[in-house]
């Protein structure tokens, strides 16, 4: 589809937003096959650091070893099956991830280390029983992993969204979000397709009716221009930053330029990842599919390592104003959800031009699924 020819263009139908079927093969064609992001490397600093997620369906634990490294294994014991770490995030003080029902245990490089009375068992080699990998690369300080056998670079998935965002990557270099801390997070639970949650990202048509705060930080949203609009969103006089107050209480982050200080970026990198650059800190959001109508999204608030170390630091300021516009996005996306079975949505429906970018997102969905635009 060539959605420069026509100003109006169809949005996917509802299908795409209901079916556990289609949802199903999202997982298997999008979320198995691609690099996807599953936190922050920030976020595990210590060796025996770990967290556990699901990736499309498999259960993964990425755990820092001695060595320093992240690494990412499916976190399912070889003995029989059990699931390995259960709570989502902490810190295996023993350096031993140590399987609970009979007790084997594995160093943090994924080594078998102990398996109890198997030393004499006939034909047992212990390192045919390690954790079984799953590919990881840490990109701009957020961890990804990759269920693929041979997966390519990181990069080729991810420089390509920046450039075309940015046009310079260059610009998001300058944030250095590898080397911030991470100041605050919140997770929200949200009754709504991932893609709604993208879709609704992408575009400011719904910002001046919907985000009254934001819109008047930022003049060129409460227009409702959002990607389609030169690079990054200015900040209306006298606006420093995305606070509640539109003031700035922190320096510049470290690498940026003075012509950087009024300017807002927000990018989405596919599949799951929002990232959204401000002159004094950078909010990442993380989209997990849970279901078809169910997305968790993890926000990170990343700032300067001196600024979160100071001893008054308080983010307050970024979080509330983030926090009250993602709440005014999810409840629009929560809204179009409850829709999508409805047969008044079976052919879907269609983009204002304002938004119809939206479509070239849809059409990389269809083209994962093997489907025709
Ligand atoms: Fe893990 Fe038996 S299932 S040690
Ligand atoms: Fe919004």
């Amino acid at each position: 589809m060539n959605v420069q020819a026509s100003p109006i263009v169809p949005t996917l139908p509802g299908r795409f937003y209901a079916s556990p079927e289609l949802y199903r093969r999202e997982q298997e064609r999008i979320f198995a096959q691609l690099w996807t992001c599953v936190g922050l490397a920030a976020a595990l600093p210590q060796a025996g650091d770990y967290l556990t997620t699901e990736v499309a369906g498999e259960p993964i634990l990425v755990v820092r070893g001695q060595d320093g490294q992240l690494r990412a294994f499916l976190n399912v014991c070889r003995h029989r099956g059990a699931r390995l770490c259960t709570e989502p995030c902490g810190r295996l003080e023993s350096r031993v991830i140590q399987c609970p029902y009979h007790a084997w245990s594995y160093a943090l490089d994924g080594r078998l280390i102990g398996a109890p009375n198997m030393r004499d068992a006939e034909g047992f080699s212990p390192s045919a029983y390690g954790l079984l990998p799953v590919a990881l690369a840490v990109w701009e300080g957020m961890i990804w992993v990759n269920l693929a056998s041979d997966p390519p670079p990181v990069e080729s998935q991810l420089l390509p969204r920046v450039v075309e965002r940015l046009g310079d990557p260059a610009i998001f270099r300058r944030y250095g979000i590898g080397e911030l801390r991470i100041g605050a997070t919140v997770t929200y639970d949200v009754a709504a397709n991932w893609k709604l949650v993208v879709e609704n990202f992408m575009e400011c048509y719904h910002c001046a009716v919907v985000h009254p705060e934001l819109s008047q930080l930022v003049p060129s949203f409460r227009a409702g221009y959002a990607y389609q609009h030169g690079v990054g969103a200015t900040f209306a006089e006298g606006v420093e930053t995305l606070t509640l107050t539109g003031k700035r209480t922190r320096p510049l982050l470290p690498g940026l330029r003075p012509e950087d200080d009024r300017t807002y970026y927000g990018m989405v990198l596919l599949p799951n990842v929002f990232v959204n650059l401000h002159p004094d800190y950078v909010l990442i959001h993380r989209l997990e599919p849970l279901d078809v109508g169910r997305t968790r999204i993890v926000c990170d608030w990343l700032f300067a390592p001196d600024v979160v170390e100071s001893p008054d630091f308080d983010p307050s300021d970024a979080v509330d104003f983030w926090d009250l516009v993602n709440r005014q996005d999810w409840a629009m996306c929560e809204r179009c959800q409850a829709s999508m079975h409805s047969r008044a949505y079976a052919e879907g429906g269609i983009f204002a031009p304002i938004e119809s970018h939206i479509r070239r997102f849809n059409d990389w969905v269809l083209a994962q699924l093997g489907e025709d635009a």
